[in-house]
């Protein structure tokens, strides 16, 4: 009998199957996340191999410079060669929902520097339509019951309840000290038209869908092995 492999296995295979994206004396675009993590400390191991990183939140900042990888302003950069980063849910054009981790805003200006979007994720991202998972958007906190109400009234053919999202009884502020709106009930059917609708609503400052810089490929954890996804 074979045994299953954990989801968090499956996210240590995909982390490590990263590494041969990862190409020597280039500075590697670096996301957010548990299955960041695994990548980060696979990426830990081949250091010396590396510039640095350019990170896409504090937290990303903190795990690499504990590790020893140099960490570079995305500012001082004109251009990546990859970005690799995990995804709420990844649809069967390369488009993403991201932002779970609330660090949507970085993760899109870091993968807009990036030749390459290399999703890493393991099986249960996989969806045939965006919107299961709930939409983060990051709002300036003036506009959050407005964005709310767009959504509730409806955009690109559906309609979603946006929800503020709380750490321990306060509204969750962000990197960039703004707030999250969590949309449930949507089902995105065309993600471009979708993302650059809503990046355009006064006060929205990310919205997280990834269309725009979609993934090009997808290191997917599954069962049977890490299978690649390009698109
Ligand atoms: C953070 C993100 C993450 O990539 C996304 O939430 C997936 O996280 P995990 O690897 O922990 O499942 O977008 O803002």
């Amino acid at each position: 009998m074979t045994q299953q492999v954990s989801q968090s296995g499956l996210k240590q295979q995909v982390g490590r199957a990263a590494l041969d994206y990862v190409e020597a004396g280039q500075i590697i675009g670096v996301g957010t996340g548990s299955t960041v993590n695994c990548f980060i400390d696979a990426l830990a191991t081949i250091k010396a191999r590396v510039r640095g990183a350019v990170s896409s939140s504090e937290a990303s900042t903190a795990r690499l410079k504990a590790l020893g990888i140099p960490v570079f302003d995305c500012a001082e950069i004109d251009a990546l060669s990859v970005y690799i980063d995990g995804a709420d849910e990844i649809d069967p054009h390369g488009c993403m929902i991201k932002g779970g981790g609330a660090a949507l805003t970085r993760e899109k200006i870091v993968a807009a520097h990036a030749a390459r979007f290399i999703c890493i994720a393991d099986e249960s991202k996989r969806v045939e339509v965006l919107g299961r998972f709930p939409l983060p958007v990051e709002v300036i906190p003036m506009a959050a019951r407005y964005v709310a109400r767009r959504f509730a009234a409806g955009v690109c053919g559906t309609r979603g309840d946006a929800i503020l999202r709380l750490r321990d009884g306060k509204p969750l502020i962000t990197d960039n000290g703004q707030h999250i709106l969590d949309v449930r009930g949507l089902h995105i059917a065309d993600p471009l038209t979708f993302e650059r609708e809503v990046s355009q609503w006064p006060g929205v400052v990310t919205v997280g869908v990834f269309a725009l810089q979609k993934a090009a490929v997808c290191l997917l954890g599954t069962q049977g092995g890490v299978r690649t996804l390009s698109f």
